[in-house]
């Protein structure tokens, strides 16, 4: 019985987690609206416009940090949103992220610019609004109507903005964002752009603070067992100008959403001030979070004043106790716990690091079917919704920070991630830092980790902390300062001798393994950059799986560890370079799709029967020559067939393999395990026929019609009897019909230089807008004049040239610009219409037949607006005042034109199978129906599948 697939759980915890999801969005509605600010989004890579933002006088961006400008032509795009996935692969670019062209010597491929316009109800006025983003790589900065708001550095911090002053109530909003993703913080695929979700939110004056609910429980004699204590505190922001009374209740439901405990408490918060408020509560037996049974309890908390409830905010909490012994090694709930972990990047096949929150949880899923309970989101803070896939389907995660310093910036980049990831039952312990090879062994690096680790124990109590030293038996430095040492490889005499001389002090394997090698591969190959699947490289500071679990399996103390990597990610490919764009570390590829070492992993760590073998049965020419195979599992013995004939049954070494030596001939062959004698376990591989067709799978067979769900297909080429061809590489065409699109494709070969994703580009022209006249004039208030009107009379001004590189007016003088230009119906048929100005010095404002369509038009860049609802086939006047203050000549300079810009040509997408896989992510786009994949190659019958896009309301967002 071979009991491997578990497809089913998956789907109906895809499923529920929908449900879950719609009801906690509903009922924060009441009083406070956090609403997704995703869905359309213009962007434009590359930066015309410098900063686009003026510090002599605020407000006064300019560019599309000008709220006129247009941003008619961009492309839409919808967050998260990665370009670097977009970029070409180069060889001249940065390998150890990913060969993309960004980066030193791709300068214009790595700013990009973001814009979002939205309206306000005149209702909003009197809230506070904040604008929050979990993550943007890197170094941006957000203007709001003109207004600089911020500037953010670190990629993987999440940051917010309060934008209640300078917000439009009753009107529309711009949110203009610069990134500049020109130098990396790490040394590993980081893409580009806003690549997590970001947010509008609108609270009461008096509210709950951001990110200010904590929630944790204690046992007595901090045993997990009895009642558990429920510590909760609330931090409450007033931004009125008098002193508020407040009430908070805080409500626990069950994990069933039964109520367990109220409580309240009442607090004075003074005037434009915060005020701590804390209580106590217990849950009598509570039903512990692990990573076996993910129980969540609910807390809500309420505030209200004046008799009206002001606020409301749920948070998902667990019950249970983390803590790490120096000779017991991890306790989960006060019992050792073995942590088997892995760690990973963030990245994931088609959508770089703008990973769908679907996604997270098919990765997560995906190594919890290897037996994985443990997750490093190394090296750096993940996003949240990372974390609330471990909360909900359990794991445990080791919470890593990216950057080490304890001056101000760090320090409140490191608040800020505690902050926001305390409450989540999956963390387990913070790590400060990887592998600081410069500091880590130095008194400065002592000094700073203290202090880091001092702050993180102020705002969580609760939880350990470590930091990932890549030293052997060395004391001085970081290891003397963190609570728990955390061993980067040096497995073997080191990690003994240093036990030995630190006998109290708790350790942690925060990274081990790491075999490199490639799905379906049996042999290195340098020249296409492959590594064989066996578990047997490892580059010479690592090693292979083998090694390091049998290790550590008799080292308790170690408390387990965290495999380099659970998945292949961009970057790093070791041991090869150029032409591999992505690692070879992972126990799956980049896709999710298992490398042979995921049965390794499987066997030493589920206890449910299974057994695998390897490698393929296609070897033709090799009739008669040995085949090295081997066999895992976690059962007592394995014997071996090849097509019906024993080869010899083995007793299986736990965290080991078993090996035969099989002459080649084609057939099956067969695997069976066996406990006590009897066959428990069974699998095969098949020599196979040639491609025939091509299969598809979707992980679910349903997902949710939110704009926001995917899909994630499997193409299979396949012989005629169903059977997947290893070595197959057939080029695949790919369609969706229905109301899905595909937004990624990839297929885990770690060479593969074909695109993740496309990007279509739309074309635009441009007709001269010649005919201007000028007049000079005295007057000041130019914005009422009767010459910005369409009817004025000015046939009798002079002709000017808007093309020279300079505008005529000296200093202190004024005048108007004027034209009559003509459009045909068929121009204004484009989707984008706009009047580019490449230079206005001086500008006041610029009408459109009558129409002011922009104010205070700035020298330093073109001035752009949308007019295609302003013009009208015929003739259109353009009016522009202008005034000179400066020294320069001002006025109308280098040329003006109408830009028509087309809708962008459909896509054709399409992915060579690797090995006989690819994977296709469909994600939905809004509506339900039935969505279906269609894919062809040519010689092979077309595959085809359908799943459905449920009904489903949408989390609430910005319109
Ligand atoms: C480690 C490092 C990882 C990765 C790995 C490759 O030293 O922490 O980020 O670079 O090496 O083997």
């Amino acid at each position: 019985m071979i009991t491997r697939p578990r497809r089913f759980r998956g789907i109906l915890v895809a499923l529920s987690m929908g449900f879950a999801g719609l009801a906690t969005h509903a009922a924060e509605s009441a009083c406070r609206e956090r609403l997704l600010l995703d869905f359309g989004w213009k962007f434009h890579l590359g930066n015309d416009w410098g900063t686009g933002y003026g510090l002599a006088k605020a407000g006064t961006g300019y560019g599309p940090g000008s709220a006129d400008y247009s941003d008619a032509s961009w492309r839409r795009v919808d967050l998260p949103h990665d370009w670097a996935i977009e970029l070409p692969f180069d060889k001249t670019a940065d390998g150890s992220h990913g060969f993309r062209a960004i980066g030193e010597g791709f300068q214009q491929n790595s700013t990009g610019w973001y814009r979002r316009t939205f309206d306000l109800p005149a209702s909003d006025a009197g809230k506070r609004l904040w604008l929050e983003f979990d993550g943007v790589y890197r170094d941006c900065t957000v203007i709001v109507n003109g207004w600089l708001v911020g500037h953010h550095e670190g990629g993987y911090n999440g940051f917010r903005y309060d934008i209640t002053d300078v917000a439009n109530c009753g009107g529309k909003n711009v949110v203009a964002v610069r990134v500049d993703a020109s130098q990396f913080e790490g040394w590993f695929y980081e893409g580009a752009g806003i690549y997590r979700h970001a947010w509008l939110v609108k609270t009461a004056p008096l509210s709950v603070a951001p990110d200010g609910v904590f929630v944790f429980s204690t046992f007595k004699d901090g045993a997990a067992k009895g009642p558990a204590e429920i510590h909760l505190q609330t931090k409450l922001a007033n931004t009125l100008g008098a002193a508020a009374d407040a009430s908070v209740t805080w409500e626990i439901l069950s994990p069933a959403g039964e109520s367990l405990a109220k409580v309240t408490r009442s607090q004075s918060v003074g005037p434009k001030s915060r005020a701590d408020v804390e209580q106590t509560s217990l849950v009598e037996s509570p039903r512990l979070w692990s990573p076996e049974s993910p129980s969540l309890y609910k807390l809500v908390t309420t505030v209200s004043s004046g008799g009206k409830v002001v606020d409301r905010v749920e948070t998902a909490f667990g019950i249970r106790t983390f803590a790490f012994d120096a000779d017991r090694g991890f306790l989960l709930n006060g019992e050792p716990y073995m942590l088997k972990g892995t760690s990973n990047h963030q990245d994931h096949a088609g959508v770089g690091s703008a990973v769908p929150d679907a996604v997270q949880y098919y990765r997560i899923a995906r190594l919890k079917d290897m037996g994985c309970n443990a997750y490093r989101s190394s090296h750096n803070p993940p996003t949240p919704e990372l974390l609330d896939a471990c909360d909900r389907l359990g794991m445990i995660v080791m919470d890593e920070n990216r950057l080490l310093g304890s001056d101000s910036l760090h320090l409140s980049m490191l608040e800020q991630h505690v902050r926001r990831d305390r409450n989540h039952a999956c963390v387990g312990i913070w790590s400060l830092g990887n592998e600081e090879f410069t500091v880590q062994d130095t008194q400065g690096g002592r000094r700073t980790v203290a202090t880091m680790q001092e702050l993180v124990k102020r705002l969580d109590p609760t939880r350990p902390v470590t930091c990932n030293a890549a030293v052997g038996n060395d004391y001085p430095g970081v290891n003397e300062a963190v609570e728990v040492r955390g061993w980067s490889y040096h497995v073997g005499p080191d990690m003994d001798a240093y036990h030995k001389e630190h006998p109290l002090q708790p350790n942690v394997g925060s990274e081990q393994g790491s075999t490199v090698s490639t799905r379906g591969i049996y042999a290195n190959d340098p020249v296409r950059g492959y590594m064989s699947a066996y578990d047997d490289n490892a580059p010479e500071w690592a090693q292979t799986a083998e090694t390091w679990l049998t290790y550590f399996a008799t080292r308790p103390w170690m408390s387990g560890g965290f495999v380099w990597t659970g998945f292949d990610y961009r970057g790093e490919p070791t041991p090869y370079g150029w032409p591999c764009i992505s690692s070879h570390f992972g126990i799956m590829d980049t896709c999710g799709f298992a490398k042979d070492n995921f049965w390794f992993y499987q066997a030493a760590w589920t206890e449910s029967p299974m057994v695998h073998v390897l490698p393929h049965w296609n070897w033709p020419g090799k009739e008669g020559q040995e085949i090295d195979v081997r066999a895992q599992s976690n059962c007592e013995e394995v014997e071996l067939f090849l097509n019906g004939h024993s080869l010899g049954r083995q007793a299986v070494k736990r965290n080991s393999e078993s090996r035969w030596k099989v002459a080649y001939e084609p057939g099956a062959l067969t695997a069976r395990a066996y406990r006590a004698g009897r066959v428990v376990a069974e699998t095969k591989v098949e020599t196979t026929g040639a491609a025939a067709a091509i299969q598809l799978k979707a992980d679910k067979p349903a997902f949710w019609a939110n704009r926001e769900d995917v899909s994630l297909f499997t193409v299979s080429v396949v012989d005629a009897q169903g059977r997947v061809v290893p070595l197959a590489g057939n080029g695949v065409e790919l369609e969706v019909e229905g109301p899905g699109r595909i937004i990624g494709v990839g297929n885990g070969d770690p060479s593969c230089h074909e695109p993740d994703t496309l990007v279509a580009v739309a074309s635009s022209h441009t007709l001269p807008i010649d005919g201007w006249r000028m007049k000079k004039v005295a007057q000041s208030n130019q914005e009422m004049a009767p010459e910005t009107k369409v009817e004025f009379d000015d046939s009798a001004w002079g002709p000017v040239d808007v093309r020279a590189d300079i505008g005529p007016l000296g200093l202190h003088e004024r005048a108007f610009y004027r034209t009559h230009f003509n459009v045909e119906a068929k121009d204004l048929a484009s989707p984008a219409v706009e009047i580019v100005f490449s230079r206005i010095a001086g500008g006041v404002a610029v009408y459109v037949n009558g129409h002011k369509v922009g104010g205070g038009a700035d020298p330093r860049s073109a001035a752009v607006y949308d007019v295609k609802a302003l013009l009208h086939p015929g003739e259109n006047v353009v009016a522009v005042p202008i005034e000179n203050y400066g020294p320069e000549g001002a006025g109308v300079s280098k040329g003006v034109v109408l830009r028509l810009t087309e809708d962008p040509p459909a896509l054709h997408w399409s992915r060579s199978v690797f090995n006989g896989l690819a994977q296709v992510i469909v994600q939905s786009t809004g509506e339900p129906g039935s969505v279906t994949l269609r894919a062809t190659s040519e010689g092979l019958q077309p595959g085809s599948l359908e799943v459905k896009a449920m009904p489903a309301a949408p989390r609430p967002s910005v319109p």
